[in-house]
């Protein structure tokens, strides 16, 4: 069973000790963060971790995130950093940003899916921060949904998957930034993005000088291909309906193309700008936000990717955004939902 704890009006002490029990118990616990939800287990437990595991249906191969809330714990958790990787600490940490480093024996390889690295990862949310001090441990977590399906940004699509599965969950609304961590590792030097986020290229070029986007980001992967990131081979962030993904550099093109395919599919829905909803005649028409505001757009947008999924149409038609600052994340999400099928 599922305990569930209503966080939405502030923290409730109480409950957050029970949540801690949960976790020195080899439980799990879904909890906030910044990002979006994550399924919580004692990093330190082989026992707890692959609980984890189960709960979502993933691959074993595929490592997790450990979280932690004080930047003293990394020594214990990483064998060496050097002065990039302190930089990027230093300056995005606590925050939506994983560093991938060189990892010490305490962290178990079921974590780690046998690799030599563990993901860190301080999130910017209270009740995170909260939950993982009272733990007193490092909370691997990966994001809350079934492996393969968006992840979980509010209550009601998380319990959908996991309720049952898990031992908690605490409820905060829905989440802030609602695409999931920038995921970095620095590579003779240069940090190299594995997975784009709110911390943009743009922000960690600014700091370090240097900066690259690992070319497995807007590609797809060919089967047995050598990866640095295990998650970048699995279906990702999908619906279950057929998605295309529709992008121009000219707005009204965008939107011309847009109208096109409704014309050769009318079983089908929108997820579109604001902006867009009057000028492109769809009855299913779900808003993902202003063209002007992208963390609008990424807050709703796994949320959306779900609800267009429970419509019934044959074909979910997404509008694409500009790959700069916090573009590229949302592009990077929403080419892997619609597996690449781009208009
Ligand atoms: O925002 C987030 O990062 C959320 C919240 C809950 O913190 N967590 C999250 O975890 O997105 P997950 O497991 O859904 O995605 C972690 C990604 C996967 O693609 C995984 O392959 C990669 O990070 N990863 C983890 N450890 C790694 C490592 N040692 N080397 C390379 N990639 C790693
Ligand atoms: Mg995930």
């Amino acid at each position: 069973m599922t305990e569930y704890f209503d966080f939405k009006n502030g923290i409730i002490k109480e409950n957050l000790k029970k949540c801690a029990r949960i976790i020195l118990d080899n439980g799990t616990v879904v909890f906030p963060t910044e990002t979006v939800y994550g399924i919580g287990a004692n990093a330190l437990s082989k026992e707890a971790v692959k609980k984890i595991y189960l709960a979502k249906g993933r691959q074993s191969d595929n490592p997790l995130i450990v979280h932690i809330s004080n930047k003293d714990i990394i020594k214990k958790l990483a064998s060496e950093i050097n002065d990039v990787e302190q930089l990027l600490i230093d300056n995005f940490m606590p925050g939506p940003f994983t560093l991938i480093l060189k990892r010490t024996n305490i962290v178990p390889d079921c974590v780690t899916a046998g690799l030599d690295t563990v993901g860190i990862r301080m999130p910017d949310n209270k009740i995170a921060n909260q939950f993982i001090k009272l733990c007193g441990v490092p909370i691997a977590a990966p994001s809350a949904n079934i492996s393969g399906r968006p992840s979980g940004t509010n209550i009601e699509d998380i319990k959908n998957e996991l309720d049952g599965k898990v031992d908690a969950i605490i409820d905060a609304g829905l989440v802030d930034i609602g695409i999931e961590s920038t995921v970095v590792k620095v590579i003779d030097g240069v940090p190299n993005i594995l997975r784009p986020g709110k911390i943009t290229k743009e922000d960690i070029k600014e700091i370090v000088g240097t900066v690259k986007v690992n070319d497995k980001v807007f590609n797809k992967i060919n089967k047995g291909e050598k990866v640095e990131s295990p998650g970048m081979k699995y279906r990702h962030y999908a619906p279950k309906t057929k998605c295309v993904l529709v992008y121009s550099d000219d707005e009204n093109e965008q939107i011309t193309k847009v109208q096109k395919i409704l014309k050769q599919q009318n079983n089908a829905c929108v997820l579109g700008f604001k902006e867009h909803e009057t000028k492109i005649n769809c009855k299913k028409y779900i808003t993902i936000g202003s063209k002007l505001d992208l963390s609008e757009v990424s807050k709703n947008i796994y949320k959306s990717l779900r609800q267009a999924d429970k419509l019934g149409v044959d074909l979910i038609i997404i509008e694409g955004v500009s790959k700069t600052g916090l573009g590229l994340a949302i592009m990077n999400r929403l080419l892997r939902a619609c597996e690449y099928n781009v208009i």
